[in-house]
């Protein structure tokens, strides 16, 4: 077996994490954060989302955070665009990527953007044209690839049909999202399959929540079948506000401590990353969500 010998990751802990805190988050501690992601390597950072404050009230404060960030070199920020209210008003920001984002199953389609599939692919069409046009890259996530919080179980025919839809309308790269944690190694992979058959291995991405521990496994899984690229959240941060009791992403301490141990390079320093999720975790009022990251802060302690 043969694992690639390196991993890109895209910490999506400033926007699929800290989306669903309850508690107000000020966007100076969203800077702080992103500055520190920046400093521990990280090269690739989902920072916002262009959403409805009414739906989404914490990522209300984007243009505030994007304005804030400085920018090192090298270093590329994503945000979320659902249709082209927000892509105009992301626009103004100068992100390098935008991500449209669909589901797999109906019902959660129509519960997180208050629309169907076909109709979210209307929507997304000239999103993505038009970032095309302004030399922004496309990303486009696929939510609950595995199973839904209203449907249960999804078949990977479902993704391939939405990999397929995605495609279609010119994005350039899809996330294979495990939105409520369910998923098990073997259907993780029978989805990330589906995708293939309209994406090549480097214009796919895992991204799994860990609501059921299986997070680290999937990834593993997904590294066995040549996936490279994955999204995780510092500290173990998140969950999405219409999937409900679904906890954060996988914490990329943790995903990183393993992925050192298996000799897979990511170019990311583990104790800066573990310094970035115990400042937003003290800023939350609690200790990170990694299990990486409470062993190695105790190991300082100690
Ligand atoms: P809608 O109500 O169908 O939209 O919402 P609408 O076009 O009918 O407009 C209704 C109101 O929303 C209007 O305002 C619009 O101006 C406003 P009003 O006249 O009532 O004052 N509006 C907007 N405001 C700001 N930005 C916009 C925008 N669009 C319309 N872009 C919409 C459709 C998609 C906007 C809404 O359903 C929404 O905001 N949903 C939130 C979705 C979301 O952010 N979910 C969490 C992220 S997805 C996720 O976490 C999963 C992921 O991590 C992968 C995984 O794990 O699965 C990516
Ligand atoms: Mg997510």
């Amino acid at each position: 077996m043969s694992l690639p010998t390196q991993v890109r990751i895209i910490d999506v802990g400033p926007r699929d994490g800290l989306q669903n805190e309850k508690q107000p988050v000020p966007a100076a501690a969203k800077i702080e954060l992103i500055e520190r992601l920046q400093a521990a390597g990280l090269t690739e950072i989902e920072a916002t989302s262009y959403v409805s404050p009414k739906w989404v009230p914490q990522m209300a404060d984007n243009h505030e955070v994007m304005s804030g960030i400085t920018r090192r070199s090298g270093v590329r920020f994503s945000v979320l665009t659902p249709n082209m209210k927000g892509f105009e008003a992301a626009l103004q920001d100068r992100p390098h990527e935008i991500v449209v984002f669909g589901a797999a199953s109906e019902a959660f389609s129509q519960k997180n953007i208050n629309c169907s599939i076909a109709e979210s692919i209307e929507r997304f069409a000239p999103v993505v044209a038009a970032a095309r046009a302004a030399g922004i890259a496309t990303r486009g996530a696929m939510s609950c690839t595995v199973g839904c919080p209203y449907e249960g179980d999804v078949a990977p025919e479902k993704v391939g049909y939405l990999a397929g839809l995605m495609k279609a309308i010119g994005v350039e790269r899809v996330d294979v999202a495990d939105t409520i944690g369910v998923g098990t190694p073997r259907r993780v992979q029978q989805a990330i399959e589906a995708t293939l058959a309209h994406y090549d291995i480097d214009h796919v991405s895992g991204h799994f929540h860990d609501t059921y521990g299986q997070a680290l496994a999937n990834t593993l899984a997904a590294l066995e079948i040549g996936v490279w690229n994955f999204q995780s959240s510092v500290a173990g941060l998140g969950g999405c506000p219409y999937a409900k009791g679904a906890t954060g992403n996988v914490a990329t301490e943790d995903v990183v401590f393993m992925l050192n141990g298996l000799g897979i390079e990511t170019g990311i320093d583990l104790d800066r990353l573990v310094d970035a999720g115990a400042f937003i975790s003290g800023e939350l009022g609690r200790k990170p969500n990694s299990r990486t990251a409470v062993a190695i802060l105790n190991k300082r302690a100690g």
